[in-house]
């Protein structure tokens, strides 16, 4: 069998149902988007992280898994989403043939990959923190009937694009967004953001990385 990767995980139908059922979830207690898409972008830059830092083709491979599964425990609530999200992990992926060694890295990424409790220790849980983080677009927003009043609605729909630009080079890990001002201020981003960002720099740091943070063009971190 060839190694499970994040393409292989995206054509499981008990994956998808999982996470289809944790976004709807999620949409029910007025969350941003955190299905497929979520899940798939996620999964994608993880894997980009760890490649342009010229890691083990395997661990590329792994941070796009923990990518894909890194929100799946929203089926079970929102509160501790990332401790039941790596056990729900761990039983579908020992289910697909996963070897103890590989899931184990999975389930810690997964357990720590939230800036309340999360603790960036390994490559991988790196890697997906500053994925995860960087997902910050106006795609995410489900209505626009919310965004004068919600803040994360808000800041998303601002964020016209984002992107994640890294250099080995460097040593850097660079945030780039482009935020639309006439729909929020830079201020609202970083008044739901800052903790993110905290958990973004410990992140980079584990990689041996400086994490930068670029809104419309100026160097804010
Ligand atoms: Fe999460
Ligand atoms: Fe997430």
């Amino acid at each position: 069998m060839s190694p499970i990767d994040m393409e292989f995980l995206k054509q499981n139908s008990k994956i998808q149902v999982y996470l289809e059922r944790a976004d709807k979830h999620l949409e029910g207690i007025g969350y941003t988007e955190h299905g497929l898409r979520h899940a798939s972008i996620t999964a994608m830059l993880s894997e980009k992280i760890l490649r342009c830092l010229d890691h083990p083709p395997d661990d590329v491979r792994l941070a796009g898994v923990a990518g894909f599964l890194h929100d799946i425990g929203n089926v079970c609530g929102r509160m501790n989403h990332c401790q039941s999200g790596a056990i729900i992990a761990h039983s579908l992926l020992s289910e697909i043939g996963m070897c103890s060694e590989e899931i184990v890295g999975i389930m810690e990424a997964i357990g720590n990959h939230e800036e309340d409790f999360g603790q960036p220790t390994s490559k991988i849980s790196a890697a997906l923190i500053l994925a995860d983080k960087s997902d910050v677009h106006r795609s995410r927003v489900r209505t626009r009937r919310f965004i004068s009043f919600d803040i994360h609605d808000r800041v998303n729909y601002a964020a016209e694009k984002s992107d994640l630009q890294i250099s080995n080079k460097k040593k850097t890990i660079s945030l780039m967004i482009k935020i639309n001002t006439d729909i929020s201020q830079v201020m609202e981003y970083f008044e739901i953001f800052l903790s993110r960002m905290i958990i973004c720099r410990k992140a980079a740091k584990v990689l041996s990385c400086e994490f930068e943070l670029i809104i419309n063009g100026n160097k804010l971190l």
